[in-house]
């Protein structure tokens, strides 16, 4: 994880390097640090904790100049402390660094053995030491980046600048993304465009291994073997606008409000309005930077025999709910896991098989590497992320888009609903390749969900609710969030939010399974939160209830309507508008988002920046 941008411009370098850090805090927040060209060495201030604490420094000793480099960590080796944090320095040459250099134990004991002095304990002051020695050899920062290149293993970030040469910042990665961004008489470079937008959307995409040297505010590109290549910039559509609070107290309010603005983009993309029907021809769609692909072949999905959807966190259970919805619809069978599990346990991949990949942000490393590995098994694969240009969209067969705008919370929101009605609407178009439904079947669902952001808008009325009862709640000792069919998974998203935000124990169960183990928790300390629309499940689920309820439980209920029964059970009951099953997890997860939401903000927590958490996770 962590964030690094660099810059090299007229403007104020500390400022633009802070300003960036702020829009990649959600990378990782335990330490942060800048380099800073001030005469005719890089001077490096670095802070523990949040950005504020470097803010802080800054005011005492800020350095101007026109080149420097930044970085926000999340630690892998190393603690949190400001001997940990980047930029570190060796002989003159700072660097900052995203990732794990696999091979750095190694490096550093021969390293040390000549006589090196480490003043950190990170895997990322190595390649400062091993650039530094090289550069005694070969005086260029370029020259001697490309030899040190290939002695590091593992996944990287890197940008790298040197006393001796104040005019060049060299950068280059193997996995986490890196983005250069060209503008009129400056240029900026970081691990996010939307760190870059401020300044351009005029943006080139590192590959793995390709190095650039940005010099005199020219950038320029090499490739692994050290050609020089010609790089075509790209224009990226985010506003920097899409990535301020807007009024909201947190990021993650400002997202939960967005998700019918969300959903909405999602149905004006892959529904044809005056046919009412669903369109997936932009799976062919060729993703920002991706240079050597072919079409993604639609005619597959008429033949495809089994589908795996794999993901991580909150993107995985938005796969648990495609594997509900594909199989009912398409009555294809489909199979999900955690892209953790799946790299490792060497799963059997058959032929005609299709490999979905989710990820928000795109760069999620286990999830890349299951692409890469269902590519290598002769699997067609789809990725759904909201990144365009992703490491992850630019390596799959064909791509689909969350289409919700850049999420900055850390918790995921506005990207789960997303990729809800996106499967929503891959599992009808698939039901209807494979004639499982008919077009009269098609419109009625579509209109099912095109009902979606207006009954989403009411749901949200849920905040003043939960903004008033999220005092009482944080009270009790665990959580318990119940769901059958499509709201199983909603149950683990609900547990998972409050786990990550308030810190609080919590867990998702599929309702049924509630007599087989969990009932044993039940007492009055415990919020049993229940998802229970008027669907298949509804008499079974309040059953489940009963139990519960019977043994002490504290029951908060969300069904539908005027629920006399469910009502009567519970303490709290929330009511969502009539819905049909196929929009039902869309709505249902709003007041599990909102009660984590709540809970945490009314403890105190930093809702938009959890503890030991970030956003994108580049590591395994
Ligand atoms: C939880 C959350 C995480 C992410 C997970 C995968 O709120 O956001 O669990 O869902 O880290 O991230 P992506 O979707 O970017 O691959």
């Amino acid at each position: 994880m962590c964030g690094i941008i660099g810059y090299y411009g007229p403007k104020d370098t500390t400022e633009v390097l802070v300003g960036g850090l702020k829009k990649l805090e959600y990378r990782g927040y335990d330490s942060s640090g800048v380099a800073v060209l001030n005469g005719s060495t890089f001077d490096v201030v670095r802070a523990e904790g949040k950005l504020t604490n470097l803010e802080t420094k800054l005011l005492e000793s800020k350095v101007k100049g026109p080149l420097g480099i930044a970085h926000t960590r999340w630690a892998t080796h190393g603690v949190p402390s400001e001997r940990n944090a980047h930029p570190h320095k060796v002989d003159g040459v700072c660097l900052v660094h995203n990732g794990i250099i696999e091979n750095f134990s190694e490096l550093k004991e021969e390293l040390m053995a000549q006589g090196a002095v480490f003043s950190s304990d990170t895997d990322s002051e190595v390649v400062a030491h091993l650039v530094a020695r090289q550069l005694k050899k070969t005086p260029d920062l370029l020259t001697s980046v490309q030899a040190v290149l290939p002695r590091l293993h593992g996944a990287y970030a890197i940008l790298i600048v040197w006393d001796q040469q104040p005019d060049t910042l060299v950068a280059f990665k193997n996995g986490p993304p890196l983005i250069v961004g060209l503008g009129k008489d400056e240029t900026v470079i970081g691990s996010d465009v939307q760190a870059l937008l401020p300044y351009t959307n005029n943006v080139v995409y590192l590959e793995d291994f390709e190095v650039t040297q940005i010099k005199n505010n020219k950038a320029t590109f090499y490739s692994k073997n050290g050609q020089e290549t010609v790089k075509k910039p790209i224009q990226v559509r985010w506003t920097p606008q899409q990535a301020e609070k807007q009024g909201y107290k947190h990021y993650m309010l400002k997202e939960i409000f967005e998700q019918p603005k969300a959903v909405a983009s999602v149905l004006s993309k892959y529904v044809n309005l005056s046919t009412q029907s669903v369109q997936f021809e932009s799976l062919k769609e060729c993703p920002l930077g991706q240079t050597d692909q072919k079409e993604f072949d639609i005619s597959f999905l008429k033949k495809v025999d089994r589908i795996f959807i794999i993901a991580c966190g909150t993107s995985f259970y938005a796969s648990m709910y495609g594997e509900y919805l594909i199989e009912k619809l398409a009555g294809i069978p489909v199979e999900v896991d955690f892209a953790s599990e799946f790299r490792y346990r060497e799963p059997v991949i058959p032929a005609n098989s299709l490999v979905v990949v989710i990820s928000q942000s795109g760069e999620t490393a286990d999830t890349l590497a299951v692409l890469r590995m269902a590519k290598e098994a002769g699997a067609q694969t789809i990725s759904l992320t909201n990144t365009r240009g992703s490491t992850i969209d630019r390596e799959a067969h064909g791509h689909l888009y969350m289409e919700a705008g850049v999420e900055i919370g850390v918790a995921s929101t506005k990207a789960f609903t997303s990729t809800l009605a996106v499967i929503s609407l891959f599992g009808i178009y698939l039901a209807r390749l494979r004639e499982k439904m008919s077009a009269v079947e098609e419109k009625k669902a579509i209109q099912n969900l095109l009902s979606l952001p207006s009954q989403m808008e009411a749901v949200l009325s849920f905040d003043k609710f939960f903004s008033e009862t999220a005092n009482h709640f944080k009270g009790h000792k665990g959580f318990l969030y119940l769901g059958r069919g499509v709201n199983y998974p909603i149950a683990m998203e609900g547990a998972l939010k409050l786990k990550e935000l308030a810190y609080m124990h919590a867990e998702g169960y599929a309702a049924g399974e509630m007599k087989h183990g969990p009932l044993a928790l039940i007492d009055d300390k415990m919020l049993v939160i229940v998802i229970c629309p008027q669907d298949q499940h509804y008499e079974k689920t309040l059953s489940n209830l009963q139990e519960a309820k019977a043994r002490g439980g504290v029951i908060v209920s969300i069904g539908t309507g005027e629920d006399k029964k469910l009502k009567e059970m519970s303490q709290d009951y929330l009511s969502l508008p009539k819905h049909d099953w196929l929009t039902s997890g869309l709505l249902s997860v709003i007041p599990v988002q909102l009660l984590a939401y709540h809970v945490a903000d009314v403890m105190g927590y930093d809702v938009d920046q959890p503890r030991n958490l970030a956003k994108s996770v580049t590591v395994e």
